[in-house]
């Protein structure tokens, strides 16, 4: 493992915040009233290429497995739910406002309660008090204690609570998993470094339970690995990506074992997702509140069981901001007259990528180029991401590679003549020659 210090960070968060804006991955929300701290919009390729995050996460943990179902679950849920999970007595930030200049940090974050880090005045910080990090609305039209709600800050909760109606419907005995993706919501007290720590966000999560016959631990390993391979499978540079093992002190009294899955960020390590061996805590503790049955029986056996829990979460929103930064590279490149020049480049997977393929005719103004160029685009449209675009060829490949496009295909007067493209390798910026015919195949051996 390399330190962090024999890594270079390409770039600034604020470099790749910049290119985000400007090709419409990631906008500031409500920006024209100024903003709200903590919640983002999608631009329209930060839309697909979130949308291709969650989908391999789907892929991979649902649609390749038959030992795990799908779920969907509503936001908002009966408040008791939040009273037995332990968020209502111990959702905690500790808060801390400086009475000088009103500013409110997060206790854990400050290195001194003695001095305000924003004004420098000293004695004005308060003392830390606890500060519930769930968001509160009300159901119905009476507006009293009655009807308070909450946001689900996490999507766990709603998979514990329909265990039953789900291994029933299912048909599904231990070990089995239910997976599902959706919005949580965290009144983070400071939200930053752009899209890692918001106050809306999705996470995707999967509740594997599992029968108490000794392989607990062993399928934790199993979830770890799996893991591991994803992010792998989907080029996150292992160098830039920790397992780190939480020490008993770290992990909650009930939890057997624990791994955060940290990325090197340009200001340091962050967490993308938690693993977790969470013991039977969370059905124990609906059992005891609802004091509704969500025990298994196994026919074969005659027993009832709390089965055990391993647990993955992963924030898309995190890894989608993973995949961003880790693609993100600047490269001088020097052309055929020994020029120098640079180029910014976004080295996603190919099954990331928002585009996988440009197609542009080597001039606009030639009717004949600009129709067979869109025919193409037309005909690759069902098999890939593809985008039909036209102008100056030199911005037209800038622009592909700052969005991150692997391949480029150019119509030029060759392909009249012999129905033959160039296609250019977005990494290598090399090209091919390659019949009409043979474009489909040659992308779909390197898109896979
Ligand atoms: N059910 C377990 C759970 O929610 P967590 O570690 O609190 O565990 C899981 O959250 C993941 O959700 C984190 O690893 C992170 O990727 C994402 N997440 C949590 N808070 C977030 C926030 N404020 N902004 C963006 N993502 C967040």
């Amino acid at each position: 493992m390399l330190e962090e210090t024999q890594l270079t960070n390409p770039a600034s968060m604020e470099e790749i915040a910049a290119l985000a804006k400007r090709r419409g991955f990631i906008f500031q929300s409500s920006e024209i009233y100024g903003g709200i701290g903590g919640f983002f919009d999608y631009g329209p390729l930060g839309a697909v290429l979130k949308r291709n995050v969650k989908d391999a996460w789907w892929h991979e943990i649902v649609e390749m497995r038959d030992d795990v179902v799908a779920f969907d679950s509503s936001i908002i849920m009966h408040p008791d739910t939040w009273v037995a999970s332990g968020h209502v007595a111990a959702f905690h930030d500790k808060l801390v406002d400086c009475k000088n200049c009103k500013h409110r940090f997060r206790a854990d974050h400050l290195k001194t309660l003695e001095q305000c880090p924003d004004c420098g005045m000293r004695g004005t910080l308060t003392e830390p008090r606890n500060f519930n990090l769930m968001m509160k609305t009300q159901v119905g039209p009476m507006e009293d204690s009655a009807s308070v709600a909450y946001l689900r800050p996490e999507t766990a909760q709603g998979m514990f609570v329909n265990f039953k109606n789900i291994y029933q419907s299912a048909r599904k005995k231990p070990p089995f998993g239910i997976a599902q993706i959706g919005k949580s919501f965290r009144n983070e007290i400071t939200p930053g470094n752009f899209t890692f720590r918001v106050r809306e966000f999705e996470q995707a999560e999967l509740e594997f339970f599992v029968p108490h016959d000794g392989r607990d631990m062993q399928w934790f390993k199993e979830w770890v690995d799996a893991r591991k391979k994803w992010y792998s499978d989907y080029g996150i540079k292992a160098e830039r990506l920790r397992f780190y093992e939480l020490t008993p002190e770290e992990r909650p009294h009930y939890a057997v074992a624990g791994i955060d899955v940290e990325y090197l960020f340009p200001w340091g390590w962050g967490e993308l997702e938690s693993i977790a061996h969470r013991g039977t805590y969370d059905l124990d503790a609906h059992i005891k509140l609802s004091g509704k049955d969500l025990t298994y029986f196994d026919e074969a056996t005659k027993q009832k069981y709390v089965p055990i829990l391993i647990e993955s979460s992963a924030g898309m929103d995190r890894t989608t901001l993973t995949m961003l930064v880790d693609a993100y590279d600047k490269e001088t490149i020097v052309d055929e007259s020994g020029k120098e020049s640079s180029r910014t480049v976004l080295r996603f997977h190919p099954k990331i990528a928002p585009v996988q393929v440009g197609i542009f005719p080597l001039a606009r103004n030639k009717p004949e180029l600009v129709e067979r160029a869109q025919t193409i685009e037309r005909a690759l449209r069902p098999h890939f991401r593809s985008q039909y675009d036209e102008g100056n060829v030199g911005q037209l490949y800038r622009r592909q590679d700052e969005i991150g496009t692997p391949f480029c295909i150019m119509i030029d007067y060759q392909t009249l003549a012999d129905d033959t493209v160039t296609i250019r390798h977005r990494d290598s910026m090399q090209q091919d020659r390659v019949a009409v015919a043979q474009i489909a195949s040659f992308l779909a051996e390197r898109i896979g």
